[in-house]
């Protein structure tokens, strides 16, 4: 009870903090905590905010960016304009969508791309953690191609099942991937940030499949054969000696 308390207030805290700052959302104080720690954002940059409604992170990436950039954000739901983004409805795994972003990107190529993204939450939480994944999968597959070398990819994960699996089928991309929780997301034990640094582009094909590669990594765990070595050989000097007849 006193625990739920705690994390009420604190939820409550930073819903205030938000208001009196002019953000939309406490989490906005997500991604300022982010970019405080990571300096994913520059100034001049082409930011793609997937899952951008009510625009939090979107206010905080235009403070950013600063004249010269581009915020580019995607959400399945309508918001208010964020005065220096341009914000787009649709739902960012459709063709339709994806030309859009292709269409307002004009051949930029993406700097930073950041993804709160979170589904629909049906209240069975292994659903809904494994449907969050293979959408996170599902981003990185459309946009990953667009960054330039040495661009960034973040997103918001849910812990459990299939976690460490996309973390290696992405990693060969980046010279970092790393995993970091805000202190503004504590309070969602659940929630952590993939922070995916300097990009290689010459790691990735046209036809790159981050989900298959996700979902092949995956397989073994969800059929439950995963192979196993065996009890390891234990090495000892103890050794039993027989008693010498008298
Ligand atoms: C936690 S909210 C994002 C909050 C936002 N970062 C902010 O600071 O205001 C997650 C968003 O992901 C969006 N979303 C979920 N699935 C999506 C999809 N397939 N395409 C685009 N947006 C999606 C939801 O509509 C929701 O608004």
């Amino acid at each position: 009870m006193a625990d739920h308390w705690i994390e009420n207030h604190k939820r409550d805290s930073w819903r205030r903090q938000a208001k009196a700052s002019g953000y939309r959302a406490r989490s906005a104080f997500k991604l300022i905590q982010i970019q405080e720690r990571f300096k994913l954002i520059r100034e001049g940059d082409v930011v793609l905010d997937v899952g951008s409604h009510p625009g939090g992170w979107a206010q905080v990436a235009v403070e950013l960016i600063g004249d010269g950039g581009l915020v580019l954000g995607v959400d399945l739901e309508p918001c208010q304009p964020v005065e220096g983004a341009t914000i787009l409805v649709g739902d960012i795994t459709e063709d339709l969508t994806q030309e859009r972003i292709l269409e307002e990107l004009n051949h930029r190529p993406i700097n930073t791309i950041i993804s709160d993204i979170s589904p629909d939450i049906t209240g069975k939480w292994d659903v809904d953690q494994t449907v969050a994944m293979t959408l996170v999968a599902d981003v990185f597959d459309f946009s990953m191609k667009l960054l330039c070398k040495g661009g960034s990819f973040t997103s918001k994960l849910f812990q459990g099942v299939g976690v460490e699996e996309l973390i290696k089928a992405v990693k060969p991309h980046f010279s970092e991937v790393k995993r970091f929780s805000p202190d503004a997301s504590r309070n969602s034990s659940s929630e952590v940030y993939l922070i995916c640094r300097n990009f290689m582009p010459w790691t990735v094909t046209k036809h790159i499949n981050i989900r298959k590669k996700y979902e092949e990594l995956l397989e073994p765990k969800l059929s439950g054969n995963e192979i196993d070595d065996g009890p390891k050989e234990v090495y000892s000097s103890f050794q039993v000696r027989r008693k010498k007849a008298d």
